[in-house]
C-alpha cells in the first residue's frame, strides 16, 4: 500500500493554515522579507530604488488583484521577479494590504 509522503502531509497541513489566515509569526517574517528583500529594489522605506516607489499614494487607483498578482508572477521582462515559490497567494494578499495601507 502506498503511504503519503510526509512533507506531503505537512505542505497540506501549512496551505490549510494558510488559507485560515496568516499567522502572528508569519507576519513578522512577511514584514521582514519586505524590508529587506522587496526593500532591496524598492528601497527599505519603500519610497523607491531600482523598483518604484511602493507607497499608499503611488498605488492609490491599483487594484489588490494586480497587486497580488504582481507579487505572484513578476512582470516579464523587468527586474520584478515572481515570489510564487516562496509566498503563498494569502502572504501575497497581506503584502499587498500592508503597502496599500504604508507601512511604518
Ligand atoms: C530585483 C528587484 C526587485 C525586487 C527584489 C522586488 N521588486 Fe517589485 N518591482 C521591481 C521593478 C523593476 C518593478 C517595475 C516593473 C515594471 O516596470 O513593470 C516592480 C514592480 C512592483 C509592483 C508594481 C508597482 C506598481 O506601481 O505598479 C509591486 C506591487 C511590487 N513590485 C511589489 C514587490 C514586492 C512586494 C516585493 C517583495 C516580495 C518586490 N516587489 C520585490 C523590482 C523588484
Amino acid at each position: 500500500m502506498l503511504k503519503t509522503p510526509l512533507f506531503l502531509v505537512s505542505l497540506m497541513l501549512v496551505s490549510e493554515l494558510a488559507l485560515a489566515e496568516v499567522a502572528a509569526s508569519r507576519q513578522n517574517e512577511l514584514m521582514h522579507l519586505l524590508r529587506q528583500d522587496c526593500g532591496a529594489c524598492h528601497g527599505m522605506t519603500l519610497k523607491g530604488g531600482l523598483g518604484p516607489a511602493l507607497l499608499p499614494t503611488q498605488l492609490d487607483g491599483k487594484s489588490t488583484d494586480y497587486l497580488v498578482t504582481t507579487i505572484l508572477e513578476g512582470h516579464p521582462n523587468t527586474a520584478m521577479p515572481p515570489w510564487n515559490t516562496m509566498l503563498s497567494p494569502d502572504d501575497a494578499l497581506w503584502l499587498a494590504n500592508q503597502i496599500k495601507q504604508g507601512i511604518q
